[in-house]
């Protein structure tokens, strides 16, 4: 009797630089899983609309942009990019002064959040047609709101000044604690540790050491595990 291989969704949230993509790359590459890193379409979106000089103010400007927006994505490796209007959206834009002040403002808008609802959802199939044995999707919302029924739900969290170091040593200078602040107290989708999800300090704890505890849990969900 042949076994169907089992398709995973691996959802991993918490606050800015705690440590997700960085952990979220690694699980992709070990278990071949499609990786989404959902912070980078809501930044996409923000510099799309910065750059058509869209003021948050504006909710009834911010919906008539994002109805003009067709998002895509193109898969690179195991990342999902995403694409609005055939186009990558460069990294240098959505890393930027403007676009680290601005996207906790946009992302707090329920415009943008359901602009990117379905799409997330959608990037489960994505993953299936490309073959690759699951998804790993990291936010602030992925285990409570777009995947609550994920195979394993994880948040990670480490002290504010270690994850300020953690962007500083990237050389992208970013007010983590007042985007947290934001993301957290925001009515629509706030950045929650969900029930039963597993949860993570890292401060102390290296990449791998973090990646080890993941691995572990996920290789228990896969038939025979890896
Ligand atoms: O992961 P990041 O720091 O690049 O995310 C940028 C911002 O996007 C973050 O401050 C809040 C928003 N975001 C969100 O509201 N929901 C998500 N699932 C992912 C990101």
């Amino acid at each position: 009797m042949s076994i169907t291989p089992k398709f995973i969704i691996v959802a991993i949230d918490g606050g800015a630089a705690s440590g997700k993509s960085s952990t979220a790359r690694v699980l992709a590459q070990r278990f071949n899983l499609l990786h989404a890193d959902t912070g980078s379409y809501y930044r996409a979106l923000t510099a799309e609309l910065l750059g058509r000089g869209v003021k948050t103010a504006n909710a009834a400007a911010v919906r008539a942009e994002l109805a003009d927006l067709r998002l895509g994505t193109k898969v690179a490796g195991h990342d999902a990019h995403i694409t609005i209007n055939g186009t990558e959206v460069a990294e240098a834009a959505i890393r930027g002064a403007a676009v680290n002040a601005a996207v906790s403002h946009f992302a707090a808008l329920p415009a943008m959040r359901s602009a990117l609802l379905a799409y997330q959802r959608g990037l489960a199939d994505e993953a299936r047609g490309k073959k690759f044995a699951g998804l790993v999707m990291e936010g602030r919302d992925i285990g409570s709101v777009i995947f609550p029924k994920a195979d394993l739900r994880f948040f990670l969290s480490a002290d504010p000044l270690e994850r300020a170091r953690r962007r500083d040593r990237q050389g992208q200078p970013d007010a983590v604690a007042e985007r947290d602040r934001l993301d957290s107290s925001r009515e629509a989708s706030p950045l929650i540790c969900p029930a039963g999800a597993v949860a993570i300090d890292s401060t102390r704890l290296e990449l791998a050491e973090v990646v080890k505890k993941m691995a572990g849990l996920i290789a228990a969900k896969l038939p025979g595990g890896i």
